[in-house]
């Protein structure tokens, strides 16, 4: 089990499979994009299984969710997560995506037993799309949230991320548009991950602004069907339900207490936490040999060393020296 030193157990494992992006968001990096790893340090997809067998059959992991970079840009992924649904226990298995190139790949990918999926959308306007994310791709996310929709991948839940002056008039004809398409809505704070280390408090539009831009034209209630558990979004009922809305509060309304996160970088190493200022390198380890047996004892090892919260509030925060893309987001 991977125990932290305040009782949280990680059961959640979200690996990055790549740190390269073919969009350009300006909460994540510059429009020039970054270097990217050489390949020849990204985890091959055999290296990838094998770390998630060790989590699901040794370490209690029950959920994986394979991220970025875009990790549909991996032309693995599919093998990798039909791989993924044949281990026992059978984890849930879902994708973070930006959705450029889904709308091919969302009926293979159920095929291969992906449960769901998370698509980034920020905006309902290509010339906006392409302001904020430096390319004119808005018609292929479109497409993509469509395919996995018909794949019958569910709940499709968007990601926005709401910035002022850029997209936050935009709340409500989102909200609109998921409702109407059967989509999970959940508006993200922006955190200082970004790159460019441009992310201020002033231009994060926070929980509380999200919810009374939302007021204003939706009658919202708290969603206590379900427990909150360790999901990073607090849900609401629109109108009454069954449509709902939720809001990731990571900066004003953490969530840190109740995580039980721990992730994989496309380089192989694990961090306990988005906002971890260490990792542990498994690439290395198993590069030189190393057993499953070993490699699960330093897994769990960095796991104990997992910290109280992200600190962003602290006077002594430092941004982490990787940004979200090669992360994990
Ligand atoms: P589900 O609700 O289970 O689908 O997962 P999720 O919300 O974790 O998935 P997703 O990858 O779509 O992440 C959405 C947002 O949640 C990210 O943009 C982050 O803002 C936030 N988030 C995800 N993981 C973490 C985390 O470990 N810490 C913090 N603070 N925020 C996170
Ligand atoms: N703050 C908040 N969310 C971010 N994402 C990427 N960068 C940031 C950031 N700085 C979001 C993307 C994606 C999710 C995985 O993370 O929009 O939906
Ligand atoms: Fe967990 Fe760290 Fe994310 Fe907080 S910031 S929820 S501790 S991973």
């Amino acid at each position: 089990m991977l125990r932290d030193s305040f009782g949280r157990v990680a059961t959640d494992l979200r690996v990055s499979l790549t740190d390269k992006c073919n969009l350009r968001c300006s909460y994540c990096m510059p429009p020039e994009g970054l270097e990217w790893l050489p390949n020849a340090q990204l985890l091959t997809a055999d290296e990838i299984v094998r770390l998630v067998t060790i989590g699901v059959e040794r370490l209690g992991i029950q959920e994986v969710r394979y991220t970025g970079g875009e990790p549909l840009l991996r032309r693995e992924l599919v093998d990798i997560v039909g791989r993924t649904t044949a281990l026992r226990p059978r984890p849930q298995v879902s994708l973070t995506t930006n959705g450029i190139g889904l709308a091919r790949v969302a009926a293979p990918l159920a095929a291969a037993g992906l449960d769901r999926v998370n698509v980034s959308l920020d905006t309902l306007d290509r010339d906006t799309f392409k302001r904020l994310a430096h390319r004119d791709r808005f018609p292929d996310v479109i497409a993509g949230l469509a395919a996995a929709h018909d794949a019958g991948l569910r709940p499709v839940k968007v990601n926005a991320v709401l910035m002022r002056e850029v997209n936050q008039h935009e709340a409500v004809p989102l909200l609109r548009y998921c409702l109407e398409q059967g989509y999970e809505l959940r508006f993200i704070e922006q955190m200082p991950l970004d790159a460019q280390h441009g992310w201020s408090r002033d231009t994060m539009v926070t929980a509380n602004e999200i919810l009374k831009l939302l007021s204003a034209s939706f009658d919202l209630t708290a969603d206590d069907q379900e427990e909150r558990g360790s999901a990073p979004a607090e849900r609401f009922l629109v109108d009454g339900g069954p449509g709902r809305v939720g809001v990731i509060g990571s900066v004003t309304r953490p969530f840190c207490a109740a995580c039980d996160r721990v992730r994989l970088t496309a380089d192989g190493q694990i961090r306990n936490c988005l906002f971890a200022t260490e990792e542990s390198d498994l690439k290395a380890a198993m590069r030189a040999g190393a057993s499953d047996d070993e490699l699960a004892e330093r897994w769990i090892a960095a796991v104990t060393r997992k910290k109280a919260g992200h600190g962003i509030d602290d006077p002594s925060f430092l941004q982490p020296s990787r940004p979200m893309s090669a992360i994990g987001g």
